[in-house]
């Protein structure tokens, strides 16, 4: 009996040592591992016919089945040595880093079309010896309108262009008011521009938006005549366009110039001959400008008999639209990096 079992437990042991030699893997050794020392493995259901050994040879046969297992399990250690070695090996050679590659960017954003126009224009009229000043966004009605000689009945101040806070307070149209704040500190000479964003009631296409972006500029001393104007906004629209720019004012109506014009470049497309840019015209409108009007003056306490002066007021997204070519202004204000990385 004794010997019956003691060849059985020889040929487990040859086997399972075989099967855990060609192991490649812990859960292949795992499986072996339960079917040979597990609870219903193959040396449990061994130690069941212990029962039929003679007594005196049972402390012989428990010896040789604690040997086996002592064997068995020897060899699972040492498998088990060699599969963790050649995983750390594999892991090694896969995971694998080349410190020397350089580095994945983070996308931080990009300075945006309006941003680099802007800075273009303050850049332009610091340099003429302006101040860059800045204005509420949220507005009096009489700094947006009142004072700007803008009447009661006058069609900007309809709701379907003006969002109302209440009756009194608005969301600024124009960066004019700043014009009437300035003005009312009583500190001349004035040299300013004032940049800032606009709110008006109109749907979203290519060339409208309900916020969009002015620069204001405000010259107030004794003597400022339109040809001061004129010099002025001729020298701004080369240094935007180009020296060989050609401009144009041709007379217009605001409520707080007078005289009023809006200024018209020369295409720098086709430098005036009319294409497809120009849309034949050969000319580009930029801005609206005129001399301070004597009752603007007034209401903000300058004396129009002392002092005049010249007003403008410019697109900011017209300025980057033109510049950069782009013909729908909804790609403004979309920010998508991909759009804004290409200026
Ligand atoms: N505020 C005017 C507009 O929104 C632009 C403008 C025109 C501003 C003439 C001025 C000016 O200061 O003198 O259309």
């Amino acid at each position: 009996m004794s010997e019956d079992i003691r060849s059985r437990l020889e040929e487990i042991c040859s086997r399972t040592v075989k099967c855990l030699e060609e192991a490649a893997n812990s859960e292949t050794l795992n499986e072996i591992r339960v079917a040979v020392l597990g609870k219903k493995g193959e040396l449990k259901e061994l130690m069941k016919g212990l029962k039929d050994v003679a007594k005196e040879e049972r402390p012989k046969v428990g010896q040789m089945v604690n040997e086996a297992r002592d064997l068995i399990e020897q060899n699972i250690a040492m498998v088990r040595d060699r599969i963790e070695k050649e995983k750390m090996l594999y892991d090694l050679e896969h995971e694998k880093l080349d410190v020397t590659l350089p580095g994945r960017k983070a996308e931080i954003g990009h300075r945006h079309p309006n941003q680099i126009a802007l800075e273009e224009v303050e850049r332009i009229f610091v340099g003429m010896g302006y101040e860059v000043v800045e204005g509420p966004e949220i507005e009096y009605d009489e700094y947006n309108f009142t004072k700007l000689n803008i009447p009661a009945d006058h069609p900007a101040k309809d709701e379907q262009d003006t969002f109302y806070i209440n009756k009194e307070i608005v969301l600024r149209t124009q960066t004019s008011p700043v014009q009437a704040r300035v003005m009312e500190e009583g500190k001349l000479p004035i040299r300013m521009i004032s940049p800032g964003r606009v709110f008006r009631s109109d749907e979203v296409d290519a060339t409208h938006s309900p916020s969009f972006h002015q620069v204001e500029g405000l010259v107030v001393d004794k003597n400022i005549t339109l040809a001061d104007l004129k010099g002025t906004l001729q020298e701004f629209a080369r240094a935007v366009f180009g020296p060989e720019t050609k401009t144009k004012f041709r007379p217009h109506h605001f409520p707080f110039t007078e005289p009023s014009a809006e200024m018209d470049v020369s295409c720098f497309k086709c430098g005036g001959k009319g294409c497809r840019f120009c849309k034949g015209e050969g000319w580009i409108e930029i801005l609206g400008c005129g001399m301070v009007h004597p009752h603007v003056f007034e209401m903000c306490g300058i004396d129009p008999n002392e002092y005049t002066g010249f007003a403008f007021g410019v697109g900011l997204e017209r300025i980057a639209l033109l510049k950069y070519e782009i013909d729908d202004m909804r790609l403004l204000y979309e920010n998508d990096i991909r759009f804004l990385k290409q200026f």
